[in-house]
């Protein structure tokens, strides 16, 4: 095998169009263009997401290959993000990658878009990065899970959300208090200025390590509509910061119970509500109070990108873990 793979990786499985050129498990380029024309909507329309997919990959790609510096005949394959994702925006990186990957007669590498927020935390060959088997608790906008993560290769789901997914808590408990979509960054930076203990809103009891946060959603409407009005602005950031405090709890609350019942004490936190600083200066007391060592990827490779996928496809070509130029069905999770 080659000593040097160049990967060029595409995310297209939201609202975030994304090409990343790696250099092995090195990032030479991470370009992230993220579809601003959702907010007038207060969520992702997914037509519109498509149409945007559509209009930005070319841009997108060419400023990925004129920062790495490199030739696109230097490249060794391409990985995309198969699934999960909104399909039409699937279909438009995949038919990219496809007819990229034909044209330059390199193989494919399909790309499981949770399993690449896990792997994230190998990207640049990291030191801090956990030993196999690990817990993964991936937040984001579409899910909530916990994974036993195995291999690069061997993940097993051990929780997932019931109804809405962590990301979801914060971005429709932020149209509530009217916030542009994504709310999740804006009630982060709100609640820094915030009480935790000044408003108290219930935590769901679920079983087992299954999360549900539709309830604390339903529960701050009905609060937040009983008050006078003028409350949510004379009290955002009190506000933003106990419906945070919330929502971490419940999910540290489900971290240790999967570490008690899988005696697995490692635990990479990935995704977009990874990002949150409430969150992880949570989990830093949790290294020092409970012995649980946790490793977050950096900020700009926990909201989607496509570095992501870039490292995942790495794992998969010094595998020889092809995909198929003729295959257009739409995997769900888990797809190995
Ligand atoms: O992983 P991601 O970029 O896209 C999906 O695959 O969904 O996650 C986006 C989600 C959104 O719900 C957004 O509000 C949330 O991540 N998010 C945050 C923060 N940054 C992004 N939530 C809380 N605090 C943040 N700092
Ligand atoms: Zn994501």
């Amino acid at each position: 095998m080659k000593e040097d793979i160049y990967i060029l990786a595409i995310e297209t499985s939201c609202d975030d169009t994304s090409v990343a050129i790696l250099k092995n498990k090195k990032v030479l380029s991470n370009i992230v263009s993220s579809q601003k024309i959702h907010k007038i909507f207060g969520g992702v329309v997914p037509e519109i997401a498509s149409r945007e997919h559509d209009r930005l990959i070319v841009p997108v790609l060419n400023e990925a290959i004129k920062e790495s510096k490199i030739k696109l005949n230097d490249i060794d394959a391409i990985a995309y993000t198969r699934g999960p994702g909104l399909l039409g925006s699937l279909l438009v990186g995949t038919s990219f990658a496809k007819s990229l990957a034909f044209s330059l007669n390199i193989p494919l590498l399909e790309i499981n878009h949770m399993q690449a927020h896990i792997l994230s935390i190998y990207i640049d060959d990291n030191p801090e990065k956990p030993k196999f088997p690990f817990i993964a608790l991936t937040v984001s906008g579409g899910h909530t899970q916990l994974v036993v993560v195995n291999s690069p290769f061997d993940f097993t789901e051990i929780g997932t959300t019931l109804d809405d997914a962590a990301g979801e808590a914060f971005d429709k408990s932020g149209k509530i208090m009217n916030l542009d979509y994504p709310a999740g960054p804006k009630i982060d930076k709100l609640a820094l200025k915030g009480d935790i203990n000044k408003f108290n809103f219930p935590k769901p009891e679920v079983k087992g390590l299954n999360f549900s946060f539709s309830g604390l959603k339903t529960n701050f409407k009905n609060f937040i509509n009983n008050q006078p009005h003028d409350f949510v602005k004379n009290n955002i950031n009190d506000l933003c910061a106990s419906l945070q405090s919330t929502i971490v709890e419940i999910l540290i609350d489900k971290l240790l119970k999967a570490r008690d019942q899988y005696q697995i004490n490692e635990f990479v936190i990935c995704g977009g509500v990874s990002a949150n600083s409430y969150l992880r200066k949570e989990l830093k007391g949790l290294m020092e109070g409970e012995s649980i060592k946790t490793y977050v990827p950096k900020i700009n490779y926990s909201t989607d990108n496509a570095a992501m996928i870039g490292i995942n496809g790495y794992f998969k070509f010094i595998e020889s873990k092809f995909g198929e130029l003729s295959d257009y069905s739409i995997s769900k999770y888990p797809m190995q």
